[in-house]
């Protein structure tokens, strides 16, 4: 169809700053692997929503991916989570005239479809991105997609819900349902698999390419290793989205 769109979401990549594992995970090797099989099918946007760095937003982590992307063969964005330094990331990416307020945050047009992309690496969606998202919508008449690393509700994973949730969720979706041409939510951050629909909107969270959180432990606790990715076709009559996952 011609007006669809293919877009493939990567999230919490957790890349070291050296080839040593993190949590027991040949973090790197899972990126590259999962990179290899997303070029076996074309595809027209490569979105990587955060936590691309491990811990604190290490510069030779954000090196590392830039340089493996170098040939990839479609356009790819990058976004901040809150292992990520929105400055750092945007230096390395040249993508400093995103950065306002040391937030990374933009726009993007790809085939003439909008998609959102907004910077929760504080934990919070701060007023100052909440106002430039209600600007963008109030201007457009199309529908658009809205990328954020942390999910706009609690997700039913319970360990992730109750220490590490978007700390203003509740303001953040009173405005997101407000807008019926947010056609969709895509999010990570809790290294889980979810698709969740509230008030008529879907929220979809992303895997990891890391490492995946037992949704029901109140501890931390791994459930498995495998990476995962998301595949989205978006098309005038709406989402088509599915998760794939590294074979173990
Ligand atoms: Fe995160």
């Amino acid at each position: 169809m011609v007006d669809s769109l293919r877009i493939v979401q990567v999230s919490d990549i957790h890349i070291g700053h050296t080839d040593e594992p993190i949590s027991g995970v040949d973090v790197r090797r899972q990126f590259l692997e999962v990179l290899n099989c997303i070029k076996q099918e074309p595809l027209d946007l490569l979105v990587i929503s955060g936590d691309i760095a491990a811990f604190a937003g290490e510069i030779e982590s954000y090196q590392w991916v830039k340089a493996r992307l170098q040939d990839f063969p479609s356009p790819y964005l990058v976004m901040a989570g809150n292992h990520d330094h929105a400055g750092r990331l945007a230096e390395v990416f040249n993508l400093q005239a995103f950065i306002t307020a040391e937030m990374l945050f933009f726009e993007q047009t790809v085939k003439n479809k909008r998609v959102l992309c907004l910077d929760t690496s504080s934990y919070l969606l701060p007023k100052l991105q909440i106002d430039w998202l209600r600007a963008q919508l109030s201007k457009q008449t199309e529908p658009c997609l809205l990328f954020m690393h942390h999910p706009p509700l609690l997700c039913n994973c319970t360990f992730m819900d109750t220490y590490y949730p978007l700390r203003n969720h509740d303001e953040v979706w009173a405005v997101i349902r407000e807008y019926p041409l947010i056609e969709a939510v895509f999010c990570g951050h809790y290294h889980a698999e979810r698709a969740l629909f509230k008030d008529n909107k879907a929220v979809y969270v992303t895997p990891s390419t890391a490492l995946q959180i037992d949704t029901e432990n109140l501890c931390f606790e791994i459930e498995h290793q495998r990476a995962g990715w998301r595949v989205i076709d978006w098309n005038s009559q709406g989402i088509n989205t599915h998760v794939r996952y590294l074979a173990s």
